[in-house]
């Protein structure tokens, strides 16, 4: 177990439960991408991009999972509202000391501390395994993540322009972030 499952009460009362994803959770895990990318503009993939066979994500848990990996999902009433992974930047031996970190969460559930408390496992995570940084990119304009990001201690340090182009011709740019674990 590399996270140990916790409980936190959303400010509706429900009761929300972060813990690691398992296989099992393929089929929810797709239903949950695909609303949460109906959702936001600052996730790279569209909801079609989710049309995918509940076997292939159910490897990609167990891939996500693996060597250095960390896939944590949060659950509210027995549903899945998102999710959040940390994964190596390569394997190479000059790389190896890096990692990547993802997150999306479902719009019901913005705002109740959630991706403070998933943002600090991985980053809990990723000091244990070993790794020195933790690297991840996010739409400029997206407040509340750089916000967050931001909180934890992450610094920018560049912007990829036009690294998202959307299905109206429209473009936005990656602030490059990253949190010195050493
Ligand atoms: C970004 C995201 C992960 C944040 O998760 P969350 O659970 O809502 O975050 P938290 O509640 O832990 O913290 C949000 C922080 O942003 C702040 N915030 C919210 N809206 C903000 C805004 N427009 N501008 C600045 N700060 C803002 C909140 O006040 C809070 O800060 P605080 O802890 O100092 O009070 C979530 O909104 C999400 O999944 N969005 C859609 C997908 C996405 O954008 N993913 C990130 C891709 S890089």
């Amino acid at each position: 177990m590399k996270v140990t499952p916790s409980t936190y009460q959303l400010k509706d009362g429900r009761s929300a439960v972060i813990r690691q994803a398992q296989e099992s959770d393929a089929e929810q895990m797709l239903k949950m991408a695909r609303q949460c990318a109906s959702e936001t503009r600052n996730l790279c993939s569209t909801e079609s991009e989710y049309d995918l066979p509940v076997e292939a994500e159910m490897k990609w848990i167990i891939d996500r999972n693996g060597e250095g990996c960390l896939l944590q999902v949060v659950e509210v009433d027995g549903e899945l509202k998102g999710n959040c992974m940390t994964y190596p930047q390569g394997g190479r031996l000059r790389v190896r000391h890096r990692c990547g970190v993802g997150i999306g969460l479902l719009k019901e559930i913005w705002g109740n501390g959630i991706g403070t408390l998933m943002m600090q496992n991985a980053i809990d995570f990723a000091k244990e395994y070993g790794y020195e940084q933790m690297e991840l990119d996010v739409v400029s304009t997206n407040e509340a993540a750089v916000h967050l990001y931001e909180k934890l201690g992450f610094v920018r340090y560049g912007l990829q322009p036009h690294a998202f182009r959307y299905e109206d011709g429209s473009y936005a740019d990656l602030l490059l972030m990253a949190l010195d674990l050493r």
